[in-house]
């Protein structure tokens, strides 16, 4: 008996950017932020997230801070979850511009013992991370769960990509992930957010 061919079924696809000229945007970004306010829940993590309304009054400036970096990759024609080869029902799916569709966004600082517990971010999204303040010697990236359990162990699949400052990664909005606790007393930055599908 010959084995003819061994091929992964099914697939999930995370992606990471690199955000041009970061130490000249890094200050600028940071600028942005204020978790003083009474409104910012300050117990597991600090973000501004339940703030207002809508987007923080900061998206115009954050995304004129990283117009380029965001023309690059509508310009690279970035095509999240292409059609797989054996789809009967799916079809590829394309970012929408905020122009489009509004785009949703968020800012969390962990400080030492701080962390966000496991969740998604909903239907329809793909959600992106963009690690602001990381210092890769000590803390770690985003960690990901697979929607399913290892066919032959039964155990939950993790993941924790590589990255570094200055990084975005973008996965499907569906996807269970956390902000572990940052055991470090060095602060963690992030800011999180979601991009509209067509
Ligand atoms: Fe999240």
């Amino acid at each position: 008996m010959n084995l003819i061919a061994t091929a992964p079924i099914f697939q999930l696809n995370i992606y990471k950017y690199s955000v041009t000229n970061w130490e000249e945007k890094k200050p600028k970004l940071l600028q942005l932020l204020d978790f003083s306010s009474d409104d910012v829940l300050q117990s597991e993590v600090q973000s501004d997230f339940f703030t207002g309304k809508g987007n923080p009054d900061y998206f115009d400036d954050w995304i004129n801070i990283l117009k380029d970096d965001f023309n690059d990759i509508f310009n690279q024609g970035h095509v999240i979850a292409p059609l797989p080869v054996n789809s009967v029902h799916g079809r590829e799916h394309l970012l929408c511009t905020p122009k489009e569709q509004q785009w949703q966004l968020w800012s969390q600082s962990y400080n030492e013992g701080q962390y966000h517990s496991v969740h998604n971010h909903g239907i329809g999204f793909i959600s992106c991370c963009l690690y602001v303040e990381f210092d890769k010697t000590v803390h770690k990236a985003t960690k990901f769960y697979s929607p399913f359990l290892d066919p032959m162990t039964g155990f939950s699949q993790e993941s924790i990509p590589e990255v570094d400052e200055g990084d975005i990664l973008l996965f499907p909005s569906t996807l269970l992930h956390e902000a572990t606790i940052n055991t470090s007393n060095v602060k963690r930055t992030v800011m999180a957010f979601n991009i509209p599908l067509k």
